[in-house]
């Protein structure tokens, strides 16, 4: 697993903080988010870090500049999910291992599960594994749609799902493992068309099983460790379980 390189988005503006300082270096228990992050991509057995920064990108750069695994790929307006992993294509557009992609706010995931991400596709030989979790708490994620027989078909975020779709309880925790080329391959495919207007990563997972490649949803991830940082309630809340690991 040592060719696999993780892609950590960390671009997005972070209004609901309510602060001035860029989201993903809020500190929870003495270290920057973001931090955390980049330590469970190491685990999971990535051999080097591209950061999508855009929001405060200097500051975010400077302050993360001792991260010698670490690279940084610019994103000059936010477009969305999908537009931060295609800010990639310089650095990562000729890597032919995996890649793991992960949200720069999201500080308690856990290495084991996403290595688990990584030995599903290769294991499988699929081109992308969806991380996913059950929770009732659905509000605001995007749920995983699978046909009768369990097959996955596509994620739907909660703008733009059915109301049959927005009772779905397992949900995507925005963090995947993708074949390098088929990843790319995909991305010049998605097109901004839903309620946002945005590139969607997400729009990948379902291109790649329309192009005849093997996609698969795997539950390797508790909801727990998915949880984002979005407002100064959930750092504390991330800080309370840190402390209590
Ligand atoms: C995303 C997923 C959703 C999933 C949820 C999990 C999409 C379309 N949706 O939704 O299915 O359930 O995460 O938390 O991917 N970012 C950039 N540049 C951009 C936009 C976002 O770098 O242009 C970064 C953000 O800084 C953040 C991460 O990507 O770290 C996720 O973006 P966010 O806007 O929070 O996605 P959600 O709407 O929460
Ligand atoms: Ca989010």
């Amino acid at each position: 697993m040592s060719d696999a390189v993780a892609i950590v988005l960390a671009a997005g503006k972070s209004k609901r903080m309510k602060s001035d300082l860029p989201k993903v270096l809020h500190p929870a228990c003495g270290r920057p988010i973001v931090e955390y992050v980049l330590d469970a991509a190491r685990q999971a057995g990535a051999s080097k870090i591209v950061l999508v920064v855009g929001h405060q990108a200097e500051l975010v750069q400077k302050s993360l500049a001792h991260h010698s695994d670490v690279q940084f790929a610019l994103q000059t307006e936010q477009l969305g999910t999908g537009h931060a992993v295609m800010c990639t294509r310089e650095l990562l557009g000729t890597h032919t291992g995996p890649l793991l992609i992960l949200a720069g706010d999201t500080p308690l995931l856990q290495g084991p599960s996403l290595g688990g991400l990584l030995k599903v596709l290769k294991d499988e030989q699929a081109a992308c594994v969806v991380g996913t979790a059950r929770t009732e708490n659905n509000a605001g994620l995007g749920r995983i749609v699978r046909d009768d027989k369990g097959a996955f078909l596509r994620i739907v975020e909660q703008r733009d799902a059915t109301p049959e779709e927005q009772q779905i309880t397992e949900i995507n925790t925005g963090c995947f493992a993708f074949d390098g080329p088929a990843l790319f391959a995909a991305l010049d495919q998605v097109r901004p068309e839903n309620a946002q207007g945005e590139y969607y990563l997400t729009d990948c997972a379902e291109i790649l099983r329309k192009m005849g490649k093997k996609v698969l949803a795997a539950c390797t991830l508790d909801i727990q460790e998915a949880m984002g940082v979005n407002t100064q309630e959930q750092l504390a809340e991330v800080e309370a379980v840190m402390r209590s690991r």
